[in-house]
């Protein structure tokens, strides 16, 4: 008997000829798939793995725990890495690294492994939270570590060691999805230069083939995390796969990212995000209601850090330990309701109310019923512009016989 390693297996023909090549040096094999929003069939994926050669297979349905502990709390923090891209794939590595350490305790396997490529971000993310949520386990990368450089010489491969190869057609690109986004890079996105093909796309139409009409719908939040669609009580992963829907249906979610990758390269990869971005677009129109200007200037600089948590790999930390708390703190009066309106690749926010709201009308209106006692202004105006009176007298005006010139930047 070999020692257990139990695999993160997609499916695909990396992770199947990686189970092979694991046999081959000596492991006992677990394929294990976890369910984030699966586009292959676990059927498929279990006769697959076991065809090359696992001694078992498991699917575990991690759905709505990805969507409740991981993409609704990034989405409470607001993270979007380099302020672009909602973290799909980020968010689902260290959920599926700690699956797998759960599998290999029950089974008491010695070693874990991954199909990630040594280039990327989720080798780190998986290594990382493997590391600690069980530092005794071996980590095996067979892609880090095997000669078959391309993907003929895998698919060669898998045909002389009779391992099903998938039989989807050579697609050009690779790509990574589940609930909360579809991640693609490869082929003719290689060359900046060049505008994504169409075929790219799967979940989103072009803004030109989108309904001409608008759809109008409304979020409702609890404590920042979105509970109601259209005033209807909705779980987590059944609002997620609704908007998806939806919100690609108009087209909405598409992103062209020129990307900063935690190995230091910059690549360019393509996300469609509907959902996510619809319910950013809406968690946002409801702290701007409900949050004071200095919560939201903070929140801002939480929200970027804890992106690139996200994004390098880090969510078993204590740093995580502490943003979640500032986070999960700032949310609790963001309660209410966002209508959005979904046309032409835009989730533009157009409406809002909140229980707990900051706003009021007989503060900011113009018209009859103002309650703001404008005569106050001046007062106030006399003692905040004090220090810029005494500063400018003491050292502007007397330094300079242009003191405008501070505009330009020329303070001598
Ligand atoms: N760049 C994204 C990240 O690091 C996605 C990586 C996976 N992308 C892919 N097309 N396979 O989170």
């Amino acid at each position: 008997m070999g020692k257990k390693l139990v695999l993160a297996y997609s499916g695909g023909l990396d992770t199947s000829v990686a189970v092979r090549w694991l046999t081959d040096k000596g492991y006992d094999v677990i394929a294990l798939t976890v369910d984030v929003g699966l586009d292959r069939d676990p059927a498929v994926a279990e006769e697959r793995a076991l065809a090359a050669g696992a001694i078992e297979y498991r699917c575990i349905d991690a759905k709505d725990d990805f969507i409740r502990f991981f993409a609704f709390p990034a989405l409470a923090a607001g993270a979007m890495y380099q302020g672009r891209y909602p973290l799909a794939t980020a968010l689902a590595r260290p959920l599926i690294a700690k699956l797998m350490v759960d599998v290999a305790r029950e089974v008491d396997a010695k070693a874990v492994g991954h199909g990630c490529t040594g280039k990327g971000n989720d080798q780190v993310r998986f290594d990382v939270s493997t590391q600690a949520l069980a530092p005794d386990l071996e980590i095996v990368a067979p892609v880090r570590e095997w000669e078959l450089k391309t993907r003929e010489l895998e698919i060669e491969y898998a045909e002389k060691h009779d391992i099903p190869v998938p039989v989807t057609k050579a697609s050009p690109y690779s790509v990574d999805e589940n609930l909360w986004g579809r991640s693609i890079e490869s082929g003719p996105l290689e060359d900046p230069w060049n505008e994504p093909p169409e075929d790219v796309y799967a979940w989103t139409k072009s803004v030109a083939d989108a309904p001409d009409d608008p759809a109008y719908i409304e979020v409702s939040f609890e404590h920042g995390i979105p509970t109601a669609l259209d005033g209807k009580e909705i779980a987590g992963v059944a609002l997620v796969e609704r908007l998806n829907e939806l919100a690609g249906e108009h087209g909405i979610g598409r992103i062209d990212h020129m990307e900063d990758r935690l190995v230091g390269i910059k690549s360019r990869e393509i996300y469609e995000a509907p959902a996510a971005v619809t319910l950013l677009a809406a968690h946002q129109a409801i702290e701007r209601m409900t949050l004071s200007k200095t919560q939201l200037r903070t929140k801002a600089v939480i929200a970027r850090e804890y992106a690139e948590l996200i994004y390098d790999g880090l969510w078993f930390t204590a740093h995580h330990q502490d943003l979640a708390s500032y986070v999960q703190s700032s949310q609790r009066h963001v309660n209410g309701t966002t209508r959005l309106r979904l046309h032409k690749g835009q989730a533009t926010a157009v409406g809002a109310k909140s229980p707990s709201s900051l706003y009021a009308t007989s503060l900011a209106t113009y018209e009859k019923g103002d309650q703001y006692d404008q005569s106050a202004a001046k007062g106030f105006i006399h003692i905040w512009g004090l220090p810029v009176r005494v500063q400018a007298q003491k050292q502007l005006l007397a330094q300079s016989d242009e003191p405008l010139h501070i505009a330009s930047g020329e303070t001598q």
